[in-house]
């Protein structure tokens, strides 16, 4: 995708008052290149939200536990609120709003978790949902045992559960010879 380069962040929302240390941070975030300026310490996920908008990502418990802030980096599924933006330079980041492009359908796995109720308040379900597409990816989700077990790490306090697994299970074996 030819996009041009968006810079953001230049100046920090907080924290600059005291002088805090900054860095350049490059990367690309739905096909598209960004520049910014950023503090070294800050979470991949408070970029996405507080300087970029990108707030389909969640901050659930900001401490790894619940998922809500999944996104790929280079194709791998990552807790972003655990990941410094610092160590994603250069990386190619996806994100519930890159999933499918403007305009475009939903992704399929969007589609399912619609047929399949796999939400209900839906403050989970950014998280859900590019955790079941690295899960379909990696080739995880062959059964609804192998969905639970690979997808343990994104909580749902609804309980939405069955939607959720039949969702990746029917797109896993789809996929399925
Ligand atoms: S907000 Fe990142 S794992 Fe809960
Ligand atoms: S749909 Fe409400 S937390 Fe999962």
């Amino acid at each position: 995708m030819s996009s041009p380069v968006r810079s953001n962040g230049t100046q920090s929302e907080s924290g600059d008052a005291g002088g805090s240390p900054r860095m350049p941070l490059r990367m690309t975030i739905n096909g598209t290149p960004h520049q910014l300026e950023i503090d070294p310490r800050e979470s991949l996920l408070d970029v996405l939200r507080e300087r970029l908008d990108l707030t389909g990502a969640k901050k659930g418990c900001n401490q790894g536990a619940c998922g809500a802030c999944t996104v790929l980096v280079n194709g791998r599924r990552i807790n972003s609120c655990l990941t410094l933006a610092a160590l994603c330079h250069d990386a190619q980041v996806r994100t519930i709003e890159g999933l499918s492009a403007p305009g475009d359908a939903l992704h399929p796995l969007q589609a399912a978790f619609i047929a399949h109720d796999g939400f209900q308040c839906g403050f989970c379900t950014a998280g859900q949902i590019m955790s079941g597409v690295a899960c379909l990816d990696e080739g995880h989700a062959g059964s609804a045992d192998e969905v639970r077990f690979w997808m343990s790490g994104n909580i749902c306090r609804c309980g939405a559960y069955p939607g959720i697994v039949a969702a990746i299970a029917e797109l896993g074996q789809r996929k399925l010879p």
